[in-house]
């Protein structure tokens, strides 16, 4: 029901427009924006139930320019283009005009070829966060040369995991990704859901002064660039509506530097069916998620209640050290009730499968590390009043002496986390997947597959990580882009 073939042409309009973006958003009604179109178009969801109000949450789809079922095949432009955000419009840098840049939809199995083309004003790469990729084809410098402006590159790959993935820049990430350059990648199993709808929702948050992106500054280096206006697919609170009943699914992506959302909705609970990386073996019924910058989560709501009912997702406070926790309570996005109420589809039971990982061979130690460094007088910007700079690393080392670990192909690693800092740290590994062990010394239960994580201030989480046969140089780092900016970033070699 989600996405059935009657929606095609729909999603071409939609394609079209994105990609055309400022110049026939005016003339075609492709969107009420003046400018980047793609999350402000009115097409319907579900097949079941009309829906009047446009849909805020509205994102537009890459067009695969290959007619081979199994291959996907999309261009993605990196340039600056004016985004109406629904709090001003801004000159953001996106991938198509449009922001988020666009989904990237794909089957398990299938052959993904992204055409890049860079027409920013610096050189940059694209990263598929998530994805179990060949090492050529990550995205980061040690791998590519870094795509220059004016330059392309095409990226090539296939895509083993179902689960929501996203794609940004590995270059000055902190700067890049903060000014707009993230899009979702949504990868579909055999055995999807059936719902009444379905959103990916990419979360992020703007920090704008006098109506355009605030400056950089070293202030952003502790607790990652935060900003006022939360974004959901690149609008401030945006609006959708459902039939009282419908089973939504939310894709979550967080593709905030720095902030963590922790999402709830008052009075009905979230249903967890997914981590980063496919489905979870059973539903999971909680208030509220905690979702670390880089992390995704799928999860149902049920839109129970009466026409005029309105769910509000909002983002709670969460305490990640430095006094980040006394935020008030924000609206992220909301569900208007409408219309005819609807029988929600039944949720089968298992979800999925997710292999238990056999005991690993090889234990590490990363301690995850900060430290305030006195700058010389004067240093070019950086170091602000007080003349200091936060770095941030793993085992007394930050780049060029990076921690590397040496691996063997087809191996599977436990690796403990030590937060020796005040703060919370969203640890990311490139290329491979792993499970939570233990957090704190507490053997966990859960069965999930994750690529991001949360490690809490002070505490002790231990990975098991599931290595195959890519060799090649692999990333790990902080997913706060300022503390991977700064130093919090290693490397497994994988031969
Ligand atoms: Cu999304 Cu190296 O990260
Ligand atoms: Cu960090």
């Amino acid at each position: 029901m989600r996405d059935g073939p009657k929606r095609e042409s729909d999603m071409h309009v939609r394609i079209l427009c994105s990609l055309l973006g400022v110049i026939v958003a005016a003339a075609s009604g492709c969107g009420s924006n003046t400018t980047a179109v793609g999350t402000t178009d009115t097409s319907a969801t579900g097949d079941a139930m009309p829906e009047p109000m446009p849909d805020g949450l509205a994102y537009a789809v890459a067009m695969d320019l290959d007619p081979a079922p199994d291959v996907v095949e999309v261009n993605l432009e990196a340039k600056v283009v004016n985004v109406d955000l629904g709090a001003g419009v801004v000159s953001m840098w996106t991938y198509n005009g449009v922001l988020p840049g666009p989904r990237i939809e794909a089957k398990v199995g299938d052959t993904v070829r992204v055409h890049f083309k860079n027409s920013l004003p610096e050189a940059t790469t694209i990263h598929w966060h998530g994805l179990r990729v060949p090492n050529a084809m990550d995205g980061v410098v040690a791998a590519q040369s870094p795509v220059e402006p004016g330059a392309e590159f095409t990226y090539e790959f296939v895509v083993p995991d179902a689960g929501t993935f996203w794609y940004h820049p590995h270059m000055r990430s902190d700067e890049q990704v903060e000014r707009g350059l993230y899009g979702a990648f949504v990868v579909r199993g055999p055995n999807e859901l059936t719902v009444t709808a379905e959103r990916t929702v990419v979360l992020d948050d703007i920090a704008l002064a006098n109506g355009q992106l605030a400056p950089f500054s070293e202030d952003d280096a502790m607790i990652g660039r935060q900003g006022a206006v939360l974004l959901a697919n690149g609008r401030a609170e945006p609006m959708m509506s459902l039939a009282p009943g419908a089973l939504l699914r939310l894709r979550l992506v967080n593709a905030a530097n720095g902030r963590y959302f922790r999402l709830g909705i008052r009075g009905r609970p979230l249903n967890i069916i997914g981590s980063d990386a496919g489905y979870l073996p059973k539903v999971e019924t909680v208030d509220d998620v905690l979702l670390v910058p880089g992390e995704r989560v799928d999860v149902l709501v049920v839109a129970s209640g009466v026409a005029g009912d309105v769910l509000e997702l909002v983002n709670l406070p969460y305490e990640r050290g430095h006094d980040t926790g006394g935020e008030a309570e924000r609206k992220v996005l909301s569900v208007h009730l409408e219309g005819a109420p609807i029988t929600t589809p039944a949720v089968p039971a298992p979800l999925g499968e997710v292999a238990q990982l056999p005991t690993a061979a090889v234990f590490r130690t990363l301690r995850l590390q900060e430290m305030e460094m006195a700058m010389g007088g004067g240093h070019g910007g950086h170091g602000g009043a007080t003349g200091t700079m936060m770095t941030f690393m793993f085992n007394d080392k930050m780049p060029p002496e990076m921690e590397r670990f040496t691996a063997a192909a087809n191996s599977v690693e436990d690796w403990k986390l030590v937060n020796t800092t005040e703060m919370d740290h969203p640890f990311h590994i490139h290329g491979f997947r792993f499970q939570i062990a233990s957090s704190n010394g507490v053997a966990s239960q859960r069965r999930a597959w994750h690529d991001t994580i949360n490690v809490p201030a002070k505490a002790e989480v231990v990975i098991k990580v599931q290595i195959d046969d890519r060799k090649g140089a692999w990333m790990f780092h902080c997913h706060i882009l300022e503390h991977a900016e700064r130093g919090m970033m290693g490397v497994l070699d994988v031969d």
